[in-house]
C-alpha cells in the first residue's frame, strides 16, 4: 500500500563532527533517534582541515556500521558542499571550553565562525531549513547565526537549552525517586549559562492519583530556590571536573530530543524549552535568542502563553538577558 512507500531522505549537517558532540550524534542520527524510525537521512559532516582525516575515520565508521536508514554520507571541509540541500543544521562545530573558563571565554573565537557559516546556510541549505546551535556560547552563536542570515526565516534559527532542561527533569526525578518519564513542564529560561533559570513552579509528576505539583511533592522550597537550582546551572562544569571533556553524549541526545519535538511535535499538555528568537513575550526584549518554554506542532514551536510569574523568577529572568544583552554586545565588538 501507499504506507510501504519509502519517505524521501531529508538532509542533516553536522558541523564540528570530527569532535566529541559529533562522535556521539552521527549514529543517533543515522537510528532514527532525531527523526523517527521511518525517516531515511544522509548525513553531511562539516570539520575543518587539520581534522579531515579524523573525518573520515568517523565516515567510515558510519559505513561500516550498516544503518539502515542512512542512505548517504559526506564529510567535507568545504563549508558550500556540507551546506547544500540541507534540511536540518545542527552546529556544533567551534572551541568547547576547558576546565576554569566560563562559556563566554569561547566567544570571540566562535564569533567568527558563526558569522561565515551563516552565509554559506542562507545560500546553500534548503529555504526552510532548521538551524540548531549547540556550539557555545550558544544562544549568542544563534544571534550571530541570524543576523548575518537574514533571508533565513527567524523562527528556523534556534540554541540548545534542552540538555539543561533534561538534566532540570533528572534532578527532579532522583530526588522524587521517580522515574524521569514521569516529570514534566520544568522550564529552563534565558541563557544556556550559569545564569540560566531553571523554573519547576509549573512542573509535575505523574502519579496514580494522577498530576502533581512538583513543588508540594518536593515539599522543600529551599532545596529548590538553592541547590535545585545551582546544581542544574552548574551541570555542565560538573561534568567538565569529572571527565576532563565536556558533556557529549547527553549533549548528543538533547540535540536529537530538541529536533524530534520540533519537526515531530510535543505531546500533549507537555511543553520543552529551546533557545528562540524573543518576540517580547514574558518582557523579555527582542533581538535576543533566550530559552522559552515552547510547544511544537506541524513543524513549528510557540512559546508557551500566560504562565504566571512571581517576583523571584521575574528577578532571574531578568538576570540572564542581561547577560545575553552583554553578550550579545561582546561578540558583535569581536565581529568589529
Ligand atoms: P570538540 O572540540 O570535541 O569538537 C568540536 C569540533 O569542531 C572539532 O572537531 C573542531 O575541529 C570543529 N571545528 C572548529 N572550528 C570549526 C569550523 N569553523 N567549522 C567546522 N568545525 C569546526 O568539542 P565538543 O565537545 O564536541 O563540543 C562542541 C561545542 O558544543 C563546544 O562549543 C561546546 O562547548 C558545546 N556544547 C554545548 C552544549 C549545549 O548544551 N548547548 C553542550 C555540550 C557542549
Ligand atoms: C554543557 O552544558 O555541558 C556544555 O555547555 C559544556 C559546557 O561548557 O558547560
Amino acid at each position: 500500500s501507499f504506507l510501504d512507500v519509502e519517505k524521501e531522505p531529508l538532509t542533516v549537517l553536522v558541523t564540528g563532527a570530527a569532535g566529541q558532540i559529533g562522535y556521539a550524534l552521527v549514529p543517533m542520527i543515522a537510528r532514527g533517534a532525531m527523526l523517527g524510525p521511518n525517516q531515511p537521512v544522509i548525513i553531511h559532516m562539516l570539520d575543518i582541515e587539520p581534522n579531515a582525516e579524523v573525518l573520515n575515520g568517523v565516515k567510515m565508521e558510519l559505513i561500516d556500521a550498516a544503518f539502515p536508514l542512512l542512505k548517504g554520507v559526506v564529510a567535507t571541509t568545504d563549508v558550500v558542499e556540507a551546506c547544500n540541500g540541507v534540511n536540518i543544521a545542527v552546529m556544533v562545530g567551534g572551541s568547547p571550553r576547558k576546565e576554569g573558563m566560563e562559556r563566554k571565554d569561547v566567544a570571540s573565537r566562535n564569533a567568527s565562525i558563526y558569522k561565515a557559516q551563516a552565509s554559506a546556510l542562507e545560500q546553500y541549505a534548503a529555504p526552510d531549513c532548521k538551524v540548531l546551535v549547540v556550539a557555545n556560547p550558544a544562544n549568542t552563536n544563534a544571534l550571530i547565526l541570524k543576523e548575518f542570515a537574514p533571508s533565513i526565516p527567524e523562527k528556523n534559527i534556534t540554541c540548545l537549552t534542552r540538555l539543561d532542561h533534561n538534566r532540570a527533569l533528572g534532578q527532579i526525578s532522583e530526588r522524587l525517586n521517580v522515574h524521569v518519564s514521569d516529570v514534566k513542564n520544568v522550564i529552563i529560561w534565558g541563557n544556556h549559562s550559569s545564569t540560566q533559570y531553571p523554573d519547576v513552579n509549573h512542573a509535575t509528576v505523574s502519579t496514580n492519583a494522577g498530576q502533581k505539583s512538583v513543588k508540594e511533592l518536593v515539599g522543600d522550597d529551599k532545596w529548590l530556590k538553592t541547590e535545585f537550582i545551582t546544581t542544574v546551572q552548574q551541570r555542565g562544569t560538573a561534568i567538565i571536573k569529572a571527565r576532563k571533556l565536556s558533556s557529549a553524549l547527553s549533549a548528543a541526545s538533547s540535540a536529537c530530543d530538541h529536533i524530534h519535538d520540533w519537526v515531530i511535535g510535543t505531546p500533549k499538555d507537555t511543553w520543552v524549552s529551546m533557545g528562540v528568537p524573543s518576540d517580547g513575550s514574558y518582557g523579555i526584549p527582542p533581538g535576543l535568542i533566550y530559552s522559552f518554554p515552547v510547544t511544537c506542532e506541524k513543524g513549528e514551536w510557540s512559546i508557551v502563553q500566560g504562565l504566571k510569574i512571581d517576583e523571584f523568577s521575574r528577578e532571574k529572568m531578568d538576570a540572564t538577558a542581561k547577560e545575553l544583552m552583554e553578550e550579545k554586545s561582546l561578540a558583535f565588538s569581536c565581529l568589529n
